[in-house]
């Protein structure tokens, strides 16, 4: 099929398809569903079924990060520029993001390529106790004991831990560590690096990288973790920069989101209008993990109904579930700043704030404005809510004296956006002119998948 004609096809499911639960269920035993009542062209509805649909707590996955290529949306220019950098480059990769952005996603793809590639790869994910040597033997611990070039002769160890010194580690260990094991090319991966506590462990993981780099040996560190900047994961090793490669992980594009929607519209034989798709991605604001969550909870909230078409209904009903569940943090900073909901400038301000034109990475320009006020992203805030903005630290400055800003708290914005869909009035203009724009939108997103 081309790829023109999969891009039509994922298309018409996208917004054509509906079935009732009994269908489902007969779709589930490996019975094809009756194709009556569909408004696309049959046959090109039935190339695209998958086998089996699965329930949408399996399509849509907020709570954990996706494995393998298949269940993975966007994210290609990023593994291709960590790809290059560990295989071509020689290089070290520091992958860095806000949580919940994608990182181990990505993360999960990056390793099965390498496997493929015959890469071997040892994974170890953090904690606030780790330390240099435990990370290390953790790592070691990962990989199986067949890899070992000399066995461990039945010692007290598991998988290829015996290829380490049995000593407290220091940075030159791991440079031993390729011929001791039966690779010739050994990448690890050491997620959650931001809950590393001890400044030392990252001085000796920045020692063991220079030190690897010097003596040119075929090992190469994949360093994951919550941040803002390279240097904040990592701390500041001038003699490392050269060797170490920094990718800022960015947020969903729309169509991203409007493609992760249609995916998993595909795998649960759910409708999502392209009003609910509007929404979403107005909602989402770019974050993987609150596309999946949002489009989760209207699956539910539509299958609670004994139905697959998901209504605006079920969006209002999704919306009220999300705000009654608002982490508690979250919503005192919101009550507190805005009266309980009764202080009209300061939600307007917020919600200003929180639907401003951002970023790849979800920064905001602020420049100053007349009164001392600011203008954010285009939104004009007065100086009365800037200066209570900023005492609530509802906003950091990126960098020094760069003008943009972050959301401290993306959680908050996320709670003024479904305050504001729960209480205010749609923005019609806004989402008739998402509507239009989707299927191109998922039609380019189906093309460039193909
Ligand atoms: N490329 C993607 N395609 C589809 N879903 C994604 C993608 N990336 C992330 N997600 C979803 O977003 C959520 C967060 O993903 P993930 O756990 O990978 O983020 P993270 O940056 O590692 O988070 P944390 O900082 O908490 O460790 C998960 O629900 C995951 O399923
Ligand atoms: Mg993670």
């Amino acid at each position: 099929m081309s790829q023109q004609s999969e891009g039509i096809v994922g298309l018409l499911r996208f917004f054509g398809l509906q079935k009732k639960p009994s269908e489902l269920h007969r779709a589930n035993m490996g019975v094809v569903p009756s194709l009556s009542g569909m408004r696309q062209e049959p046959m090109l509805a039935a190339a695209r079924r998958p086998d089996r649909l699965v329930a949408p707590s399996r399509a849509f996955t907020p709570t954990q990060p996706r494995h393998g290529r298949r269940q993975l949306v966007g994210r290609q220019p990023e593994l291709t520029r960590i790809l290059q950098a560990l295989q071509e480059d020689c290089a070290h990769v520091v992958l860095y993001a806000e949580r919940g952005r994608g990182k181990t996603s990505l993360t999960n793809m990056v390793v099965e390529t390498l496997r493929q590639s015959d890469v071997v790869v040892a994974r170890h994910t953090c904690d606030a106790d780790s330390n240099f040597d435990s990370i290390l033997r953790g790592l070691m611990r990962d990989l199986p004991s067949s890899l070992l070039a000399v066995p461990d002769g039945g010692a007290d160890t598991e998988g290829c831990e015996h290829a380490l010194p049995n000593r407290e580690l220091r940075p030159g260990d791991v440079c031993a560590l390729p011929s001791r094991l039966l690779c010739n090319s050994l990448v690890c991966v050491i997620d959650e690096f931001d809950r590393v506590l001890a400044p030392a462990t990252r001085t000796r993981i920045a020692d063991a990288i220079k030190q690897l780099s010097d003596r040119d040996v075929g090992l190469r560190f994949l360093i994951v973790g919550v941040s803002e900047n390279l240097d904040q994961i990592l701390g500041q090793h001038p003699s490392i920069q050269r060797n170490v490669v920094g990718v800022h992980l960015p947020l969903f594009s729309d169509q991203d989101v409007a493609a992760l929607m249609a995916k998993g519209a595909r795998e649960t034989g759910f409708t999502f209008m392209p009003t609910a798709v509007a929404r979403v991605v107005e909602l989402a604001r770019g974050m993987p993990y609150m596309a999946q969550l949002l489009a989760l909870r209207l699956a539910q909230a539509t299958a609670q109904r004994d139905d697959t078409l998901v209504s605006d209904a079920d969006f209002d009903t999704a919306v009220a579930g999300l705000l009654a569940d608002a982490n508690p943090r979250v919503l005192v900073l919101f009550s507190e700043l805005t009266a309980n909901g009764q202080d009209r400038e300061m939600l307007a301000a917020l919600r200003h704030v929180a639907t401003a034109g951002q970023d790849a990475w979800g920064r905001l320009s602020v420049l100053p404005a007349e009164q001392g006020g600011v203008s954010i992203g285009g939104y004009f805030v007065s100086s009365n809510c800037w200066a209570r903005l900023q005492a609530a630290q509802v906003l950091q400055p990126y960098g020094i004296c760069s003008g943009l800003y972050v959301f401290a708290e993306r959680n908050l914005m996320h709670h003024v956006l479904l305050h504001a869909a729960a209480h205010e009035a749609p923005q019609v203009a806004l989402r008739a002119e998402a509507i239009t724009i989707l299927p191109t939108l998922s039609l380019h997103s189906f093309a460039s998948r193909a």
